[in-house]
């Protein structure tokens, strides 16, 4: 729960730039206001998945330690906020996201930077995967939740390399939420309970898929991925690392164990949560916790005073 302050943090400190087409500097808001406040958490945090290499981010960089130092040992992913350009353009579905497990139980996104990824609800275990086709998918899908397949709507980035997917998932008789961005939310809102979105395809960040499996193992649902990477110089530093460029990673190949966190904080409002909202007197804010171990998903609206900020 002391997590939540840190995104809270982050996503206040972003939304003064919501809108305003600096995507870098909201960024940097964020990550200061986050990196303040993750410091005060009693824990032992190494970053696993930062905001880069330490030459290139001064601050929450991969490998940095945060937290007091007291506590678990623990793997934290960040990403201050998902949705910059979201942020910048002023447009829906910015989140500002933690997540955290044991140490050495992440997996290393390092290798290649974006993945196939496969997202759903508990309904689809089993009954989806990244072997079937996309229409196999979809048509079982629907058949596990006892809707049309004409029903089921299906969140995919808005990217050119989703053309095809597009297209057989039209050809299939779904339809699609084409997102300009953030597939954190788009993969959550496929797993979560009484969301409009029920599946979530498509390529996009490999640390992205790395956080949202950390929330979809507290909301009991699927999420797969394959390594995908962008050129042949990338697929042989990856094959070079040891990586198989065909395995299917499951859950638990992203991240390994059942003691999982994730927070998040909408930075601007969407279908997952609100965005920060300012009035004269208060700022308010909706954040989501969830956790493995015990399954639980709670929402936590808050209204901070803007003189102690
Ligand atoms: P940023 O906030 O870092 O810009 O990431 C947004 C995002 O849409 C992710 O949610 C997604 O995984 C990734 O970018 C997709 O990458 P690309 O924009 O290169 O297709």
């Amino acid at each position: 729960m002391e997590l939540v302050r840190a995104t809270e943090a982050a996503a206040i400190g972003a939304s003064s730039w919501v809108g305003r087409g600096r995507k870098e500097i909201a960024d940097g808001a964020a990550v200061d206001a986050m990196r303040a406040f993750l410091g005060t958490v009693a824990f032992d945090g190494t970053v696993v998945i930062g905001e880069g290499e330490k030459d290139h981010a001064p601050m929450l960089f991969n490998g940095e330690r945060v937290g007091t130092g007291d506590g678990p040992a623990c793997d934290i992913a960040v990403d201050p906020i998902d949705g910059t350009s979201l942020t910048a353009t002023g447009r829906a579905g910015a989140l500002s996201v933690i997540a955290v497990s044991d140490r050495g139980s992440m997996y290393d996104p390092s290798a290649v930077f974006y993945m196939d990824k496969l997202a759903a609800g508990p309904e689809g275990r089993g009954v989806v995967s990244l072997e079937q086709s996309v229409g196999d998918n979809i048509r079982e899908l629907a058949r596990a939740l006892g809707k049309h397949p004409s029903d089921l709507r299906v969140a995919v980035l808005d990217r050119p390399r989703h053309e095809g997917l597009v297209d057989e998932i039209r050809t299939a008789g779904a339809g699609t939420r084409l997102l300009s961005d953030g597939d954190v939310g788009g993969g959550i809102d496929a797993a979560r309970h009484g969301s409009p979105i029920d599946l979530c395809l498509g390529i996009g960040g490999t640390p992205e898929g790395i956080i949202t499996a950390c929330a979809i193992k507290a909301l009991g649902g699927v999420l797969q991925g394959r390594l995908a990477p962008r050129d042949e110089a990338e697929a042989k530093k990856a094959t070079d690392a040891g990586h198989d460029l065909t395995r299917i990673l499951d859950l638990d190949d992203l991240v390994a164990g059942d003691n999982t966190y994730f927070v998040a904080t909408g930075v601007t409002g969407g279908d997952l949560l609100r965005g920060v909202e300012r009035t004269s007197r208060v700022i308010r804010t909706e954040s989501i916790v969830l956790r493995s171990a015990s399954g639980t998903l709670r929402r936590i609206s808050a209204e901070h005073l803007p003189e102690k900020w």
